[in-house]
């Protein structure tokens, strides 16, 4: 992997899972990287500060347009630029089907999964304009290219990402900001372990049903997101990368 020192990098949902990888990922490779969560990830940047990495922590809810706006402005004060993000930060919806999902539900699953991952790349595109450049990655799903049962708005919201980055992708492509999404397959994190805590058939059920015959890791949906951000991936623009292990193929 490329370096990516002197880079400024941005992951959202950043205190766990995913989020949490890809940050220790930018970190590692040379970034200053901003961890963001609605739950501040302090000790997890002071971890990296501590291995020598460059790191800080921002408590941020993604939903909140104006809250979103500050950060990026604060992260172009205190750093200069912004040149890589990954809109990360999600939720899921409790598992039940599509008519008992109830509009409170409904309404903050769409305001964190698909608001939020518009609020940030309104901004982080405004900044990286005035720059000449920079990559965005959002996290999907396979779930953002397949159903699901029992997560309609969640999957809802999902393919609604795909739909943004690529016409947001063919928006920027000309200006230099290149925008990905990436597609998680089930992956081992605190969202997916409370999914099989809920139904403790669910793991024996996935497993059967991924080709790879595993769960993913959350360093395997890093390095993807990490590439997607180099420049090796200079021509990648408005892609839905599936990293699943083959499960949506199946
Ligand atoms: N784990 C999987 O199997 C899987 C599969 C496909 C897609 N995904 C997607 O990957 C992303 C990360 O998932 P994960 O499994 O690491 O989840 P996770 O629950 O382990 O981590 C998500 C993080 O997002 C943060 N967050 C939640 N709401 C927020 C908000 N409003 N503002 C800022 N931060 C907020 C949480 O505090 C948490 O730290 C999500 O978008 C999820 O939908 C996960």
């Amino acid at each position: 992997m490329e370096t990516m020192n002197g880079k400024v990098a941005m992951v959202t949902g950043a205190a766990a899972g995913i989020g949490l990888a890809c940050a220790e990922g930018f970190a590692k490779a040379g970034a200053t990287v901003i961890l963001v969560d609605i739950n501040e990830p302090k000790e997890q940047a002071e971890k990296l500060n501590s291995e020598g990495y460059k790191a800080v922590s921002y408590r941020c809810d993604v939903s909140d347009t104006q809250a979103v706006k500050t950060m990026i402005d604060w992260i172009v004060t205190t750093y200069g630029r912004l040149d890589a993000a990954h809109n990360n930060a999600g939720i899921q919806t409790p598992q039940r089907p599509m008519a008992e999902i109830t509009d409170e539900e409904f309404d903050r699953t769409v305001a964190v999964d698909l608001k939020g991952v518009w609020n940030c790349m309104r901004y982080e595109i405004l900044q990286m304009l005035k720059q000449g450049g920079g990559a965005i990655v959002n996290t999907s799903s396979q779930g953002g290219v397949t159903g699901f049962p029992g997560q309609a708005a969640y999957i809802a919201c999902k393919h609604a990402v795909i739909g943004l980055t690529r016409t947001a992708a063919i928006d920027y492509a000309a200006k230099g900001i290149r925008i990905n999404a990436i597609c998680p397959g089930v992956i081992r994190t605190p969202m997916a372990e409370e999914l099989m805590r809920r139904n403790p058939d669910l793991e024996k059920e996935l497993v059967r049903d991924i080709p790879a015959g595993r769960l993913g890791k959350p360093e395997e949906i890093a390095n993807a997101v990490l590439w997607l951000c180099s420049e090796q991936a200079s021509f990648v623009d408005g892609h839905a990368l599936l990293v699943d292990g083959a499960f949506s193929i199946h």
